[in-house]
Order: C-alpha cells, then sequence, then structure tokens
C-alpha cells in the first residue's frame, strides 16, 4: 500500500502547525506563564523552542521521511531492533495526552453552548468561576462532551491525510489568527490592561527559578507536539522535495507568535478585570468571557473564539489520534478505519475516570494527584522528557548521517546543521535530564 502525502508544501506546514498550536498555546500558555511571573518566563519559553525545540523537531521530521513509516517503524527501520520501544513509548503517551485533551476539548464545545445561551455573558468574577467549577465538577455534562470531541476527531481522522487534516487545517488556522487580534485589540483597551501588558512583557530575570526552567521546557515541547511522533509520523507524508529547515522554522515561529497572541489576549484582561493571574487552568475560560461582556457584540466573539479554540484544539487531537492510528494500522495490519475506532473507543474510556477525577472522584489519589492531574504529570512530566531524550540521542548519536542526508544539500555541512548535531547530542540530553531529575 503506497503511502499517504500532503498535497503541497502549504498544507504540511498548516497541518504540523495545525497540531503544534492548540490548548498548550491558548490555554495552557497564558496560565504558565501567569504563574511564572511573565516576561522571563516567555524570553526563556523562547530561547528553548529556537535551540531545542527546532533542533528536535527537524529531527524527528527528517527520521520520518527518510523511513517514510510510522514512528514505532522508523526507529525499527533505521536503528535496528534496539529501538522500537521508543517509538512504542512515543504512541503510547499521545494515547494517554488525548485521553484528557479530549476532556478538555469537550469544555471548549460546552462552552460555546454556553456562549449561545448568553448565561457566561457577564464580568462577574464569581459568577463565572462558579460556573466553570460547576461545569467541569458535574458527573455527567462532561463526558457528553468529551464523547463528543472524540467524535469530531475520529471524523477527522477517517478522512485520511488530505482530505481531513489538511484541509480543516489550512482554512481554519488563519482565521484563529484574526480573531485573536480582534481579541487583543478589546482587551488592551480596557481600563486597567496596561498593568498585564507590563507584567507579561517585562522580564525580570530575578523570578527565573529550577520550576520556571522545568515549566518553561515542558510546556515548549507539549506545545510544539515534540518527542511523541508527531513529526515522525507526518514527515512521514513529506515529499523529498519539501525542505524540512524552513518548514519547521514555520510551524515554530507560528506556534510561538500562537502563545505571544495568547499571552497577549489574557494578560490584559486579566489584569483589567482583577482577576487572579494563577488561577490555573480556568484562566481562559474564566477570563475570556468577562471580556466578551464588555463588548459590543460580545455573545457573537464569544461563540467564535470558542468554536476556534475548538478548531485549534481538533487540529491538535486529530495529531495525536493519528500517530497512534498510523502505527496501530501498520504495525497490526489493520484498516485505517478500525484503527481509528477502536484507538478512539479506547481514549473514550480512559477518559472517564479523568473527568470525573475532576468531581466526584477527587478524593481518590495517587501521589495526592486526581487522576487528570496524574495524566498530565506523568505524560508531560516523565514520558515525554524521557522519550525527548532518548529521541535525541537516536538523532545525534545512532543516526546522524540518515538525517544529515536528508537535510544538507549533498556536499558539505553548513554551521546550523553542526549546532543541531551539538543541540541533539550534548545540550538537548543534558538540559532534559537536568529537569527530569529536578521532577522525580
Ligand atoms: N501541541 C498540542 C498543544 O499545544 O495543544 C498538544 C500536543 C499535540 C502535544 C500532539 C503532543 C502531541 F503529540
Amino acid at each position: 500500500m503506497s503511502r499517504s502525502q500532503w498535497g503541497s508544501r502549504l498544507g504540511f506546514i498548516l497541518a504540523a502547525a495545525g497540531s503544534a498550536i492548540g490548548l498548550g498555546a491558548i490555554w495552557k500558555f497564558p496560565y504558565v506563564a501567569a504563574t511564572n511571573g511573565g516576561g522571563a518566563f516567555l524570553f526563556i519559553y523562547l530561547l528553548i523552542c529556537l535551540s531545542v525545540g527546532l533542533a528536535l523537531m527537524l529531527g524527528e521530521m527528517a527520521l520520518g521521511r527518510a523511513a517514510n513509516s510510522n514512528a514505532v517503524g522508523s526507529f525499527r527501520q533505521l536503528g535496528g531492533r534496539a529501538w522500537p520501544w521508543v517509538g512504542f513509548t512515543g504512541v503510547l503517551v499521545c494515547f494517554l495526552i488525548y485521553s484528557f485533551y479530549s476532556v478538555v476539548g469537550g469544555w471548549t464545545i460546552a462552552y460555546i453552548g454556553k456562549s449561545l445561551g448568553g448565561s457566561i455573558l457577564t464580568s462577574d468574577a464569581k459568577v463565572l468561576g462558579d460556573t466553570f467549577n460547576d461545569f467541569i465538577t458535574d458527573p455527567v455534562q462532561p463526558l457528553i462532551y468529551h464523547g463528543l470531541f472524540a467524535g469530531l476527531t475520529l471524523a477527522v481522522v477517517l478522512g485520511g491525510v488530505q482530505k481531513g487534516i489538511e484541509n480543516l487545517s489550512k482554512f481554519l488556522m488563519p482565521a484563529l489568527f484574526v480573531l485573536m487580534l480582534v481579541l487583543i485589540v478589546r482587551g488592551l483597551t480596557l481600563p486597567g490592561a496596561m498593568d498585564g501588558l507590563l507584567y507579561f512583557l517585562t522580564p525580570d530575570f530575578g523570578k527565573v527559578t529550577g520550576n520556571m526552567l522545568v515549566d518553561a521546557m515542558g510546556l515548549a515541547f507539549f506545545s510544539l507536539s515534540l518527542g511523541m511522533g508527531v513529526m515522525i509520523t507526518y514527515g512521514s507524508y513529506v515529499g523529498r522535495d519539501t525542505p524540512l529547515l524552513g518548514s519547521s522554522l514555520w510551524v515554530i515561529a507560528l506556534t510561538v507568535m500562537t502563545c505571544f497572541l495568547a499571552g497577549l489576549m489574557v494578560l490584559p484582561a486579566v489584569f483589567a478585570f482583577g482577576f487572579d493571574p494563577s488561577a490555573g487552568p480556568g484562566l481562559t475560560f474564566i477570563t475570556m468571557p468577562a471580556v466578551f461582556a464588555q463588548m459590543a457584540g460580545g455573545q457573537l466573539f464569544a461563540v467564535l473564539f470558542f468554536c476556534l479554540l475548538l478548531v485549534a484544539a481538533l487540529t491538535s487531537s486529530v495529531s495525536l489520534l493519528e500517530v497512534v492510528v498510523s502505527a496501530v494500522m501498520d504495525e497490526f495490519k489493520l484498516p485505517r478505519r478500525r484503527a481509528a475506532l477502536l484507538v478512539s473507543a479506547g481514549v473514550f474510556l480512559l477518559g472517564i475516570p479523568a473527568s470525573l477525577s475532576l468531581g466526584i472522584w477527587s478524593e481518590y489519589t495517587v501521589f495526592g494527584k486526581g487522576f487528570f492531574d496524574l495524566l498530565d504529570y506523568v505524560t508531560s512530566n516523565v514520558l515525554m522528557p524521557v522519550g525527548e531524550v532518548l529521541l535525541a540521542i537516536f538523532v545525534g548519536w545512532r543516526v546522524w548521517p540518515v538525517v544529515q542526508g536528508q537535510l544538507a544539500a549533498a556536499g558539505h555541512t553548513p554551521v546550523w546543521l553542526r549546532a543541531m548535531r551539538g543541540f541533539c547530542r550534548y545540550v538537548a540530553p543534558v538540559l532534559i535530564l537536568g529537569i527530569l531529575v529536578h521532577n522525580l
């Protein structure tokens, strides 16, 4: 069976950016930046994305294209029998992340409904906080929306690489940017917003701590979808003549820009309305409705905003599902349809305890964490870093000539390629291992 291919370079870049840009950039980045003191966090996040992030993204894309296979198969083909389990870990992490990602994706659908009904169009922080909490702790509603979100993701993946994933990304990612710009202008013109802007843009390097570095690195890899085989899988659908360096620079630039815009969109408004910037996961869901309540046509903007948040989440969850489906299809020789249905059913089931752990099952904890937090913690802070170290070692030491062959024009080794090898061989393993040890 011949392997699917992207229809164009633009389609590839937007699909990869669509995987990267999601709840990580728009939902996670503002509250993690806010809890870590704003400006300095932004700076460090940028630095990591453009150094180690770029090297690993290029490495993943090159591996996928060289092997022309899924995450597990690429490690097997290029590295031999000792390596496929690294790809397998990536596939497993995608499965685990997808299960709680889909729960949060479901929240965005519910908030489209709440915007249509008008119940969240108020600047009353208490009402907004209570609405959010009542919803996520409800035993039934979030599960229905989780199922809906997983169903939507399934529908796109069943559509296949070009028709499903590429087309969705090509139209909806640009719309997301335009809407964010409109919301930023509204947020920045609220009285009191300038304090938030300064908080976000003024780096105070006195606030740099070990924890901040850990958070910045974790978020950088999460938001760039690195270390789990997404870019390997997407790279395997790329034609030989597509330049990978330019493509990954685009993906990173778009992702970083979205994080920046999300910060500009959420944080000034947080200050203008006197919300607590370290409110955590509810920040975007609680703050943005207050901004809409202050806008002419606020209801329309609210609906649009949550629709686009849904789209951003969807283009990412599609990549999570695609990695698992692609591996299951190739490894177990299953047709796309059956593989996608099977994986989606598993994800739906795993999402149930994740969602309930925010409400009626909150007393059941492991290491002091509910199941939702445990999934997030174990994937972001343990499994992802392990996968990334192994990926860096694989690219930098085990198969460097293959990767170099994919990236360099024949004949010479440009400076950036030597820098990349250095990042993969030394910087990434040392940095990421440091974080892992710090976390444990
Ligand atoms: N990058 C996505 C986001 O920031 O929302 C999440 C994600 C997608 C993480 C795919 C990992 C992944 F493999």
